[in-house]
């Protein structure tokens, strides 16, 4: 009996793609790019399993180009903001993702793009290597504290909450907005739960985790950027469309906030063109979960889900509605 038969649509760790190779006929793409939609439709026909990333839109022309076989789509991200959830469920597909392998490694980048964006840290870089430095100076790139400081946290998820538990061990203040309340946040950290208006009244840093759904589609444009303090910094490594980047570029030039720091765009791999040319955003190209064991986690648990789905068990991690 012929073996069932994978795409995976982007090279991913050899030891997920080994495991894969045990047991189906798999095929990858090797190059350095994306399918494009052409390549996708096509390169899907009569698979029995996707394993996708966050780049391809799988929806229902997707799966009916794959055809009546394919049983799952498996996302290398916890985000699937690229699947139609609808239109996979009403074609009996499953679909699944990757949560919990990679809170540490997201929240550190947001940490990290935090505390970069306070100490100017890329600006004092190449101001260095540019050959400026002509000696230290009481006023010179002069940054913001962090310690003690009010994080919000807008969206309270696993990756929210890692990014509280961090922000705690800097002794910052935790207030955050969700749609619903976590009172053993509360208790541990003495987290404060507050509406939308107060976490971007109060906030100093500004970090967003909330999913990519209607509802969050510019969660942060030009009205909730005048809310927030001057001082403030708005750190996102959730998905690009929760914030209005032509809104937060001009919000920068003018100084309605301090700073930012950016994994994710709205429309990447592009980036709008007026942010590049400001010193107080740092754009990193969407690398959150990118780090060796964390890769290789979020193959595992894809891995994991396909492995099961064509042997005819649940899958672990299912987003079907
Ligand atoms: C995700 O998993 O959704 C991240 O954006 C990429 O790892």
């Amino acid at each position: 009996m012929a073996k069932p038969n994978v795409l995976v649509t982007r090279m991913v760790p050899q030891e997920n793609l080994d495991r894969l190779r045990e047991r189906f006929d798999v095929e990858v793409n090797t190059e350095d790019r994306p399918l494009t939609r052409e390549e996708l439709k096509s390169k899907v026909k009569g698979r029995d399993a996707i394993l996708s990333m966050l780049t391809d839109t799988i929806d229902g022309e997707i799966l009916d180009a794959a055809g009546p076989k394919c049983r799952i789509v498996a996302n290398f991200a916890v985000g699937y903001n690229n699947f139609d959830l609808a239109a996979a469920t009403r074609r009996g597909v499953v679909l699944t993702n990757t949560p919990g392998v990679l809170d540490d490694a997201t929240a550190t980048l947001a940490f990290t793009l935090l505390l970069s964006v306070a100490r100017r840290i890329v600006e004092a870089d190449k101001y260095v290597r540019d050959g400026k430095w002509t000696g230290w100076a009481p006023l010179f790139f002069i940054g913001l504290d962090v310690d003690g400081k009010t994080l919000g946290v807008a969206g309270l998820g696993r990756i929210g909450k890692n990014m509280a538990r961090k922000a705690a061990a800097f002794g910052m203040k935790i207030i955050y907005n969700d749609v619903r309340r976590d009172a053993e946040l509360e208790a541990a950290l003495g987290a404060r739960f507050v509406d939308k208006e107060t976490l971007l009244r109060e906030s100093d840093f500004l970090t967003l985790h909330v999913p990519l759904i209607p509802e969050t589609h510019h969660y942060i444009g030009e009205k909730e950027l005048a809310a927030m303090k001057p001082t403030a910094v708005l750190i996102n490594a959730a998905r690009g469309p929760v914030v209005d980047e032509k809104a937060l570029a001009r919000a920068l030039k003018d100084k309605v906030i301090w700073g930012a720091g950016l994994d994710v765009f709205e429309n990447e791999p592009k980036v709008e063109p007026d942010l590049l040319g400001l010193d107080n955003v740092i754009v990193v190209p969407h690398v959150a979960s990118g780090t060796t064991e964390t890769r290789l986690n979020m193959g595992r648990i894809a891995v994991d889900n396909i492995v099961r789905v064509l042997g005819g068990q649940p899958p672990a991690t299912c987003v079907n509605p």
